[in-house]
């Protein structure tokens, strides 16, 4: 049976660089394995009054139940002001809730980061994984993912130089070697 792994996205921009690198590490995934991109768009902002009352909005019952479909998790993410994007964010928030319901409890993970700049999102990344130890996600350690100056990594076309590809494919690699040690 084929391991799902859920590809998280931090950015809702069109043109995102971390949405073009999803989708080049979506191609990568190895036989037996599915790689799937979670859609963040709709996910209203988490407001605990609505598991409180069992009035959870539609969107958040349907992101809660594809979480607890997958195997485990990559996420892919920008840095905003030295932290991980609220999109982001708010997607952990709803699928860590209702209180002992997380559907994010016990699945590997792993945090690519990556910004225009020279800091490569490191901010957001070390956020990320400090939220990931609260929500039982074991993060994988190494390689660590950081990628500065992204806009760069793009030829005209919007294809990943294949410095990069090869990078990410390493990581990937060792993602997936990682978690056959792990999972159940
Ligand atoms: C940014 N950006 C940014 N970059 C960075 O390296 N460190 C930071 O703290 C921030 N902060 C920040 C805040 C906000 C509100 C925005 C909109 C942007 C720049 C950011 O890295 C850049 O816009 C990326 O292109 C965003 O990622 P996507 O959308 O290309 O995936």
């Amino acid at each position: 049976m084929n391991k799902t792994i859920g590809l998280f996205v931090g950015s809702l921009r069109k043109e995102s660089y971390s949405k073009k690198i999803a989708k080049a590490i979506a191609e990568m995934a190895p036989e037996g394995f599915i790689f799937k991109q979670i859609s963040l768009e709709n996910l209203p902002i988490y407001n605990q009054d609505f598991d409180d009352y069992g009035l959870a909005p539609e969107e958040y019952l349907k992101f809660r139940n594809e979480v607890k479909s997958l195997d485990g998790f990559i996420f892919i993410t920008p840095e905003y002001n030295r932290s991980i994007p609220g999109v982001l964010k708010n997607a952990v928030d709803v699928g860590s809730r209702p209180k002992g319901e997380s559907v994010w409890n016990g699945k590997p993970g792993a945090v690519f980061s990556s910004s225009p700049g020279n800091l490569s999102g490191f901010g957001a990344n070390h956020h990320l994984r400090q939220c990931l130890v609260s929500l039982n996600v074991p993060v994988m350690q190494q390689p660590e993912v950081y990628l500065a100056k992204v806009h760069e990594i793009f030829d005209e076309n919007g294809k990943i130089n294949e410095k990069t590809l090869e990078f990410l494919q390493k990581a990937v690699d060792a993602y997936i070697e990682w978690f056959g040690k792990i999972a159940d």
